[in-house]
C-alpha cells in the first residue's frame, strides 16, 4: 500500500529543521567558506530521514538501527545516490543494550550532532537512551530529536480533513506486550517499520510504540537527566497530517535539542 502521508511529513521536517540550523547550534559544514569536518550520528534512522535532512551540511554520515531491513533499505539508497560507504553507511546496532551496546569503536564517538528522529516513542527508557547518545557526542556536540507532543493532535475525517474542536491526545498507546514485563527492546522492532520499504509491518510498529506522544517539560526533564546542558524544545507551527497507530489524525511534531556539556565535571 502506497502512504503519500510520509512524503508530506517528511518535507515538512526537512523545511522546518532546514530554517533552524542555528537552533541547533552547531557550526554546520559547508556553511559560507568554512570547509571543517563534521560528523553526524543518525540513530534509529530508518532509511535515513535525518541524513537526508543533514547532508549538504554534514562530511560524514554514520547511521545504526535495530531493524536489518531498515539498514539495508539505507545503505541501498546511499549508494543509489551515488556516495560512497566512508562518507554515509548504517550498521545493525543497539546502543541501548546494556549488556551488549553496538557498535563500539572509535569510528562511533565522538558525534558533532546526533539525531533520532520519530524514535523515542519507541524507547523504553527515554533517560538510558539519551544517555547512550550523549555519550557518543564530542564534548559540546548536540542531541536533536523529534518526536510527537502531548495534546498536539487533532482528528480527521474519512477523507482525512482536520475535524475542528477536536484538539487533544487521539494516538492511544498500543503495547504488544504486557505492562511492567521487562523486554529488551530489540525484541519488538522486528521486521522493519517504514510503510513504503518492503518489510513493513503496520500492526508490529504501533506494537513497539511505548508513549505515543510527550510534553515540553518531560522531554527537557528526560534530556536534563541524562547529563545534557543548553536545552530546549520547539514545536512545528503546523500539523501534519499521518496514519498513527491505526488512526487518521493531524499531528504536532516537536523537536528537542541539548548539548553534551564541554566540561566532564559537569556530567558527573
Ligand atoms: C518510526 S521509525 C523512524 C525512522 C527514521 N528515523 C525516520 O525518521 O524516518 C523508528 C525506527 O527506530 C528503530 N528502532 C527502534 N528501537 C531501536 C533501538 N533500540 N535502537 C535502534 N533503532 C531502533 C526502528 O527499527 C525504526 O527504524
Amino acid at each position: 500500500m502506497s502512504r503519500p502521508f510520509f512524503a508530506k511529513v517528511n518535507q515538512a521536517v526537512t523545511n522546518d529543521l532546514r530554517n533552524r540550523l542555528d537552533w541547533i547550534g552547531i557550526p554546520f559544514a559547508n556553511m559560507g567558506s568554512s570547509s571543517h569536518a563534521l560528523r553526524l550520528l543518525d540513530y534509529a534512522c530508518g532509511t535515513g530521514l535525518m541524513s537526508r535532512v543533514f547532508g549538504p551540511y554534514v562530511t560524514e554520515t554514520r547511521g545504526i538501527d535495530v531493524s536489518p531491513n531498515m539498514v539495508a533499505s539505507y545503505n541501498a539508497r546511499a549508494r543509489a545516490a551515488g556516495l560512497s560507504a566512508s562518507t554515509i553507511e548504517a550498521v545493525v546496532g543497539d546502543l541501548f543494550d546494556t549488556r551488549n551496546p553496538s557498535p563500539t569503536g572509535a569510528e562511533w564517538e565522538g558525534f558533532d550532532l546526533a539525531t533520532a528522529s520519530f524514535a523515542f516513542h519507541h524507547f523504553e527508557d527515554v533517560v538510558h537512551a539519551a544517555r547512550c547518545l550523549k555519550d557518543r557526542l564530542r564534548p559540546g556536540g548536540v542531541l536533536m530529536i523529534n518526536d510527537f507532543l502531548e495534546g498536539g493532535d487533532l482528528k480527521a475525517d474519512e477523507k482525512g480533513e482536520p475535524i475542528e474542536g477536536t484538539e487533544g491526545t487521539w494516538a492511544v498507546h498500543h503495547h504488544g506486550h504486557e505492562h511492567g514485563k521487562k523486554e529488551h527492546s530489540t525484541h519488538q522492532y522486528q521486521p522493519a517499520q517504514v510503510e513504503d520499504e518492503p518489510g513493513w509491518d503496520r500492526a508490529k510498529m504501533a506494537a513497539s510504540v511505548v508513549v505515543p506522544s510527550f510534553t515540553i517539560e518531560g522531554v527537557k526533564k528526560f534530556f536534563t537527566e541524562a547529563g545534557l546542558v543548553d536545552v530546549d524544545v520547539v514545536i512545528m507551527d503546523k500539523r501534519v497530517y499521518m496514519e498513527f497507530a491505526g488512526q487518521k489524525l493531524w499531528r504536532t511534531i516537536l523537536f528537542a535539542r541539548g548539548r553534551r556539556p564541554v566540561d566532564a565535571r559537569s556530567e558527573l
